[in-house]
């Protein structure tokens, strides 16, 4: 009896050491189930060990949900809902930024330059084969006032905008990539901000002279016969002391008057798009007119997206405009004797009015061209 006592003590001890121990083991044992399988394992009564219980993945580390659909659709630029104005922020993701950035950047930056380097080069070859094309007959001393002052003043104003309007929008494209270090960071970061003021509120003073200049020259600018011949002479460019007939606009002034107007119509139109986003949409209803004649372009565009074709398309107009107009600044001043005068002063020597716009001399000066004097 006297070794009952210690033995039923032992074994007590035994018990409680092991049920102590099994307690904690079953306690920990259902913390690790209910944090591995989460809501839907709670209570489930499911082993969490054997894997996915109701599309719910174990583990803590990348959420509970296998969501690989769901952020393929988000990458792929799906619209979601948010309460927030205009809806835009309900797309996470808009993937054609990626196309937008690339063509900006790529193509259509290096095409710019390409196109810039090479009128240049052209009117380097053609100024060194032609040299300066100088007035026939001489200068006369006698002159026939070419242009009034309100049509110079719609040429300057229209001209002067778009100096600063491409020098500080060839900024925005191609600044950074030099500038910075030509003339420092902090000089490059005030000149592109007032840059791009500049270039917001000239386009208004661009536009002026843009309407102005299509009311005083249209009627001057109306393609006909004589252009043909003209055009059919190369503007008698090539060849010293042939000038075929011109009215006030040869063919060569009339294809840059319309390439000015429907060009600087275009660049208008999509500045103004940019320069107030997403309320201008024309790309879309733009696409839907063209596929009427044969074209499959997308109709249903996002503003984002309707953003984007619209920089895309002002930076390429702009740029080729840009390109024909190096070539008339050409034209207009060192590369013809005589030319500048008319956009200077408005008066022209009666020769070179005679060589290159006869027909008009003739018109204005109401007799033959050849006794004409002022
Ligand atoms: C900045 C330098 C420029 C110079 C030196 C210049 C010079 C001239 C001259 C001399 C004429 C008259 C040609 C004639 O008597 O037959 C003219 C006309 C004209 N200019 Fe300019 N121009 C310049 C810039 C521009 C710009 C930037 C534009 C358009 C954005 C432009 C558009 C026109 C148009 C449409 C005409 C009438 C058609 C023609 O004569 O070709 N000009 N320019």
């Amino acid at each position: 009896m006297r070794g009952l006592v210690p033995a039923v003590l032992v074994l007590a001890a035994i018990y409680g050491a092991v049920s102590i121990a099994g307690g904690l083991w079953l306690t920990d044992r259902a913390a690790v189930a209910q944090s591995t399988t989460g809501e839907a394992g709670a209570g489930s009564g499911e082993d969490p060990s054997s894997g996915k219980v109701k599309g719910f993945v174990p583990g803590n580390t990348l959420g509970n949900n296998s969501d690989t659909e769901l952020w393929r659709a988000i990458r792929r630029g799906a619209q979601g809902n948010v309460s927030a104005p205009g809806g835009q922020g309900g797309q996470l993701i808009q993937s054609e930024g990626d196309n937008w950035r690339a063509l900006r950047n790529g193509p259509v930056s290096k095409y710019g330059v390409w196109g810039m380097l090479g009128i240049i080069a052209l009117l380097a070859i053609f100024f060194a084969i032609r040299g300066r094309i100088k007035i026939d007959a001489g200068r006369s001393n006698q002159t026939i006032q070419r242009f009034n002052a309100v049509e110079r003043f719609s040429h300057w104003l229209m001209a002067g905008s778009f100096v600063i309007l491409g020098l500080t929008g060839l900024n925005l494209l191609y600044g950074r990539y030099f500038l910075p270090d030509v003339v420092g960071k902090s000089v490059f970061a005030a000149l592109t901000s007032w840059g791009k003021y500049a270039h917001n509120y000239l386009a208004f003073a661009f536009m002026a002279g843009l309407v102005l200049s299509f009311v005083l020259w249209v009627v001057h600018n109306i393609p006909n016969g004589t252009d043909l011949r003209w055009l059919l002479k190369g503007g008698g460019l090539f060849s010293k002391g042939s000038h075929p007939p011109a009215e006030k606009f040869n063919a060569g002034q009339k294809i840059l008057f319309w390439l000015v107007m429907l060009g600087g119509l275009s660049i208008s139109l999509s500045g103004l798009a940019l320069l107030f986003p997403f309320e201008i949409p024309m790309f879309a209803k733009t696409f839907a007119v063209l596929n009427v004649v044969g074209f499959d372009l997308p109709t249903e565009l996002s503003m984002m997206q309707e953003t984007q074709l619209a920089q895309l398309w002002h930076s390429v107009i702009a740029l080729v405009l840009m390109i024909v107009i190096v070539g008339h600044i050409y034209i207009g001043s060192v590369g013809m004797e005589g030319a500048f005068d008319a956009m200077g002063n408005g008066q022209v020597d009666l020769n070179w009015a005679r060589e290159h716009h006869g027909l008009w001399v003739e018109k204005t000066l109401g007799r033959a061209p050849s006794d004409g004097n002022h």
